[in-house]
């Protein structure tokens, strides 16, 4: 059922053996590209995609000091094979043929700064690596981590679109951690089964754009006006904490490279004929008048099955005054990153 998957996707097998009575193919192996490998969260999140029994192969791509992360690694006795790629002369090798590519490339917040100060830099980085995507394996699932992903993934997308190979099922904005944040947080106010609990997060990923839907919580709880309020912003601000507690060395780059491993590990199961992988993840969408959204979707073979509607009927009134008030910021970041692709060209 839906609680086997989740925990599935939350708890990645370290033993490398199939699960008995698994939808999965037993010969489902895929090849992963992590571009920007070196980083916070690039090394972390090899790690776990090393721990998958559904990678055959991970290419870790950086512009630098990425040949010992892939000699390092590559001592795990788990079948996936590493290969290592350093700067855009062996990009290419690295995105032929691969399934899935995760970018986490380019720099991350200090104290004071929010996710959109980030943009100047991050948003040419994201353009210059979807191009090569474009140019060596456009079929690919692409998940963009690099912040601000409010705008980062639109470039994505009209960086793909400009190629004539945008699929927009196939191109995800990583949400994951907000999720993972949610479900933590819920799990501790209101003494539940960790595992147990399942928050959908919507919007976007930035401030207020982050907005989890409570009400939706499985299983189901209650909860009051304050704890209501006290979760949303400890959720909104999440990032921020760990920024701050870090102190000027990053952002969140383990509890992120967790939650980038769980939407790897659901697609790959998506990929290899798992009929029930759900995740919310930041997408193109038209459930709301925004063009782009982050809602709870289906996964299947082709990437985005269904997206998840129902979540947003019947929320409470908090939820849907947050949800009107999260539109202005999340359409300028949208749209900030549209025009970025387009004068670029
Ligand atoms: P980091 O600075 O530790 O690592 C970034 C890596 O990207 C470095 O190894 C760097 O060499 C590499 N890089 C830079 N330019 C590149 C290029 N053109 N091609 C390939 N690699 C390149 O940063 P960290 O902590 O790993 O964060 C990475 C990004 O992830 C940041 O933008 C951060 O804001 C974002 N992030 C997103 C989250 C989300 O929920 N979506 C959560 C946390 C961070």
């Amino acid at each position: 059922g839906r609680n086997a998957s989740l925990r599935a996707a939350v708890a990645p097998r370290i033993v490398p053996k199939a699960k008995s009575g698994s939808q999965i193919s037993p010969q489902a192996s895929y090849k992963v590209a992590v571009l920007g490998a070196a980083g916070g969260i690039g090394q972390p999140l090899g790690l776990l995609i090393k721990m998958s029994p559904l990678v055959s192969e991970l290419h870790l791509y950086d512009i630098a000091n990425v040949k010992g992360v892939a000699a390092d690694l590559s001592h795990c006795n788990t079948p996936a094979q590493v290969l290592d790629f350093t700067g855009p002369s062996e990009l290419v090798n690295c995105l032929k043929g691969v399934d899935v590519v995760v970018i986490p490339a380019g720099v991350p917040r200090k104290p004071g700064m929010t996710r959109d100060d980030l943009f100047n830099i991050n948003a040419s980085i994201v353009k210059s690596l979807v191009e090569a995507v474009v140019d060596n394996c456009p079929e690919a699932f692409i998940h963009i981590i690099s912040n601000p992903v409010n705008s980062t993934l639109p470039i994505a997308a009209e960086v793909l679109k400009q190629k004539g190979v945008y699929n927009p099922k196939k191109l995800f904005g990583v949400t994951t951690l907000d999720v993972v944040r949610a479900n933590t947080f819920v799990a501790e106010k209101k003494n539940l089964k960790l595992i147990d609990v399942d928050v959908p997060v919507v919007g976007g990923h930035a401030g207020i754009t982050i907005l989890p839907l409570l009400s939706k919580t499985r299983p189901a709880v209650t909860f009051t006006d304050e704890e209501t309020e006290e979760l949303t912003k400890r959720i909104q601000n999440a990032g921020t904490e760990v920024v701050e507690a870090k102190a000027g060395a990053g952002s969140a780059t383990l509890s992120m490279a967790y939650a980038a491993a769980r939407f790897v590990e659901s697609s790959l199961r998506a990929l290899a004929g798992d009929p029930d992988v759900y995740e919310c993840t930041f997408i193109q969408s038209e459930i709301t008048d925004l063009p782009f959204f982050a809602s709870r979707v289906k996964l299947g073979k082709n990437g985005v099955e269904s997206v998840i509607s129902a979540d947003l009927e019947g929320v409470t009134e908090y939820e849907a005054k947050a949800l009107e008030a999260l539109k202005a910021e999340l359409k300028g970041s949208i749209e900030k990153g549209i025009a970025f692709a387009n004068k670029q060209q």
